[in-house]
């Protein structure tokens, strides 16, 4: 079977001043696969995905997704390249001047400039049931609790059905069960709509579960690849020691 590649990274370096963060990264994602990204705190995993999804450009190499490099695109066709990509992001913010309902539907008409009423309401609530959160449609983002925002935060993100998806730390913060059904929750974006995801995660459990193949970054660089049972059983101490 040949695999379509839907991001393709090359050599990609960045640094902010004189802090070299990525320092010749490479790695590709599948269609439809889900990859997650492990690394210490500060190793340039975020500043990785925000190339990714145009919101940093990289000082050199290639970042090509669905084919283009994206430090080449037109503001219109990056704005294109955004509809179909879905980022939630570390701490994600809700509009806290919204009811959960507004700040679904936000989305949904100025991304996908959807009118139709009904089909707006059918998907918020076809969303909110999926991250569990019916009952919060017409509830304030300040009425809600901590995992219960954080759950909204991927509604949202789900809410356009993106064709790539990047979760910055999807379950920081979250109880084990919760923790546990958002990772179910990526695995269903996969099989349901073919979504191809970029997960970072410091939580081992969602990495077990979401995982098809899994990179570790160190110091901006990708030190190893495999899949989860792979890397767990890697014979360098350090890459175990992520796993422990
Ligand atoms: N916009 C920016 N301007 C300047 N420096 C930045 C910027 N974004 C990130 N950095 C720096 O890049 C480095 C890597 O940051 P990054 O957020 O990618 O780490 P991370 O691997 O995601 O860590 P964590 O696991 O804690 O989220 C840090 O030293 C950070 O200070
Ligand atoms: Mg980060």
């Amino acid at each position: 079977m040949v695999m379509e590649k839907v991001i393709e990274v090359i050599n990609l370096t960045k640094s902010f001043g004189n802090n070299a963060v990525l320092n010749g990264i490479s790695f590709t994602v599948n269609k439809g696969e889900n990859l997650v990204i492990l690394g210490k705190s500060g190793t340039g995993k975020s500043v990785a995905i925000k190339c990714i999804a145009g919101l940093l450009t990289q000082d050199e190499g290639s970042l090509k997704v669905f084919g283009e490099e994206v430090k080449d695109l037109e503001a219109d066709a990056l704005k294109s390249l955004r509809c179909r990509l879905g980022f939630l992001f570390q701490g994600a913010a809700l509009y806290d001047s919204m009811t959960v309902r507004e700040n679904l539907a936000f989305p949904l008409k100025r991304v996908l400039k959807i009118k139709d009423k009904a089909e707006i309401e059918s998907r918020c609530i076809e969303v909110l049931r999926a991250v569990g959160l019916e009952d919060a449609i017409g509830k304030m983002p300040a009425d809600l609790s901590g995992g219960m925002r954080k759950r909204m935060g991927l509604a949202r993100t789900l809410v356009v059905k993106p064709e790539i998806i990047l979760y910055d730390e999807p379950t920081t913060g979250l109880d084990t069960i919760t923790s546990k059904e958002i990772s179910h929750l990526i695995l269903e974006m996969q099989e349901k709509y073919d979504a191809t995801s970029v997960i970072i995660t410091h939580d081992i459990p969602c990495a077990k579960i979401t995982a098809d193949r899994m990179l570790i970054m160190d110091a901006g660089k990708c030190i190893a690849e495999g899949t989860y049972e792979e890397l767990e059983n890697n014979d360098n101490d350090f890459i175990r020691s992520f796993f422990k």
